[in-house]
């Protein structure tokens, strides 16, 4: 596997990252996820805006930001992938500095960036059934705008859904179920479909925004509410987004059934349109 690695394209193997990178010791980075569809990356413009707001949120000083596009082209290219379908991680961390400190390194540290590619499979057939999904108390910071690599709430809130059959934790704040440990969370009555406003304790997801731009065209009423934990059973249809999640419909929150368990005929109609929206290959 071919990577970039601070301006050079590596061998994995290649790549030395310090133990005093900060990224490693403070977690202190932030980090993205594209997607490609027919081999060009899907709303690159909207996922740039958000390394870009990470980066100042978090007072990254990287600006080269302009030049990634072209380093996952590239990598594309040299990892000869065969895939129409290939996932992006982009890395970038306030870079190393000795001696360990809180504070900002003093001076000039170069940030470390760090970019991979893989291909994915097809997640369609994933489509047929809907997922389980359990409530999680949220446990994370109050800036979870920010796509910091900081994850370990989402990895143990994550871990627990998996233990229990599940695919996804849908987090709870002030009785409010606001988004998943990495994905974005609907529900759907009476021809509504609500979700959780924007504010600093959601990540504004780039599926949330295609979403909205699809319901908008098909007529269909977004409200940017988020459902309340009592509310739950008023709910016809529930489903998640993520860029390498799409869209999936919701069949069980927690040991409730929804409806029959199955895609609810709004979420579907959604998911075709969604495709209809990729397959005219028109997104950016
Ligand atoms: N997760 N909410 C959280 C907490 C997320 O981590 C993500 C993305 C989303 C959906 O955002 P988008 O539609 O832009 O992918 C919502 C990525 C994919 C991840 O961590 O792998």
């Amino acid at each position: 596997m071919i990577v970039y690695f601070n301006g050079q394209y590596l061998k994995l193997e290649e790549v030395k990252i310090s133990p005093f990178d900060r990224g490693f010791q403070y977690a202190d980075g932030v980090y993205e996820v594209i997607r490609t569809y027919f081999g060009k990356l899907f709303r690159y413009a909207d996922h740039l805006e958000r390394l870009k707001d990470s980066l100042r949120e978090t007072r990254i000083n990287y600006t080269r930001t302009g030049e990634l596009e072209e380093c996952i082209y590239k990598l594309f290219e040299l990892n000869k992938f065969t895939s129409p379908n290939i996932s992006v991680y982009i890395q970038i961390t306030r870079g190393e500095y000795f001696p360990r400190k809180h504070s900002f390194p003093p001076g000039e540290v170069n940030p470390t960036v760090f970019i991979s590619t893989f291909p994915i499979e097809d997640e369609i057939a994933a489509f047929e059934k809907g997922i389980k999904v359990i409530l999680e108390k949220d446990i994370r910071w109050s800036k979870c705008n920010i796509k910091s690599i900081s994850l370990l709430p989402n990895v143990l809130s994550n871990q627990r859904a998996v233990e229990e059959g599940a695919e996804e934790a849908i987090w709870l704040r002030d009785g409010k179920l606001l988004e998943g440990s990495h994905t974005n969370f609907w529900g759907i009555k009476n021809n509504e479909v609500w979700t959780a406003p924007l504010s600093n304790f959601i990540l504004p997801g780039v599926s949330r925004k295609v979403i909205f731009e699809i319901c908008s065209n098909m007529g269909i009423n977004v409200l940017e509410q988020a459902i309340s934990e009592n509310e739950i059973n008023q709910f016809n249809e529930f489903f998640i987004t993520g860029t390498t999640t799409e869209i999936k419909p919701v069949g069980f929150i927690g040991n409730v059934q929804i409806g029959d368990g199955l895609p609810g005929i709004n979420t579907k109609k959604i998911y075709y349109a969604f495709l209809e929206y990729i397959n005219r290959r028109i997104w950016d």
